[in-house]
């Protein structure tokens, strides 16, 4: 009779366990968000978002530079400038919240891998994340605009460019204006597959735009129900030259992560997003979940899912203690 499968066996010990994983989860394939406030003196701590604070224009570079000394070396910055304005005039501004964050950036830290997002809706007053006409958003009047903010980035020595408001043909319209200017080295890693989710709560908050948001983004971001459209979004911007894709939420959207990673060669991103991020620390301050280990389980779901790379707020925390 063939004995009873042990595995146990495979289990027995930490050395072993490790020895067999074959998920790993590194501190290279993951990167941290940064909220830069350009009307702050000082770190300002985000309600909504525990641990995380925003960054003023003075105090972001000892930031970054922990990070630095940290390992992590991907950063993506999101800023709230200081005037904001039907169409977001300030978002392309050479001298901008984020241009100025890029540079500083890059000039201290030539190493570190900046991205940064590309969106109006931290710049317009509405909230929304392009130009509005008779209450609705117009596609591609926001194209021209997104291709003037991504220029700038470039400008500035950004690396990578991240279009995060689901228009469509926007990554189409910044590969041409990049490539025009002869910026044939900036990588674009598009939102190409971003829900219509209900977990963008605190970052709303964070980047400033709650107080003044009416509506909703269903018209433009995806129905959560849907499947094959993810497949269709991620095709489209991949031929329309984006050179990573990104899947967001991450968490409440490992099958969809799974798939793409499946059907496709590019490289992935996964953005565990803000309210994702704030409900396991909640659950970590009521004692619900241990501190740490929940987190690093969902990191690793969402990495066996297949993702390459992953947005977290939870980063720098976990480097912090030494567990990544
Ligand atoms: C900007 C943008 C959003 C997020 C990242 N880029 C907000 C939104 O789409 O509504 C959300 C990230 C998070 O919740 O952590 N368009």
């Amino acid at each position: 009779m063939t004995p009873f499968k042990r595995f146990h066996r495979l289990r027995k010990n930490d050395a072993m366990r490790r020895l067999l994983a074959e998920t790993h989860l590194h501190k290279d394939q993951l990167v941290m968000p940064i909220f830069i406030n350009e009307g702050l003196d000082s770190p300002q701590p985000i309600q909504s978002l525990p641990g995380i604070s925003q960054q003023s224009p003075s105090s972001l570079i000892d930031e970054v530079g922990d990070m630095h000394r940290l390992g992590i070396q991907s950063v993506i910055l999101f800023g709230i400038p200081n005037n904001k304005d039907a169409v977001g005039s300030n978002a392309h501004h050479p001298d901008g919240v984020v241009q100025n964050a890029i540079h500083a950036i890059k000039t201290t830290y030539p190493e570190m891998i900046v991205i940064a997002d590309c969106c109006l809706c931290e710049y317009t007053d509405h909230g929304h994340c392009g130009i509005m006409s008779d209450m609705k958003l117009d596609n591609d009047s926001t194209l021209k605009r997104l291709s003037d903010i991504a220029l700038s980035y470039a400008d500035a020595g950004c690396d990578i460019i991240a279009p995060s408001g689901m228009m469509d043909g926007m990554v189409d319209t910044i590969r041409h204006a990049l490539d025009r200017r002869g910026y044939l080295g900036v990588n674009i890693m598009s939102y190409a597959i971003k829900y219509a989710s209900a977990f963008y709560g605190p970052f709303r908050d964070a980047a400033g735009s709650t107080d003044t948001f009416k509506g909703d983004r269903k018209h433009h971001q995806m129905n959560p129900p849907q499947i094959r459209e993810a497949l269709h979004e991620a095709a489209a911007d991949i031929d329309e030259g984006a050179d990573i894709i990104m899947i967001k939420p991450a968490m409440m959207y490992l099958d969809i992560i799974r798939q793409i990673t499946d059907a496709y060669a590019v490289p992935t991103a996964a953005y565990q997003v803000s309210g994702e991020y704030a409900m396991l620390l909640h659950a970590e301050a009521a004692g619900i979940v241990p501190k740490d280990t929940a987190m690093l389980e969902s990191l690793m779901a969402i990495r066996r899912s297949g993702a390459d790379i992953i947005i977290s707020y939870a980063v720098k925390a976990l480097c912090d203690a030494g567990i990544l």
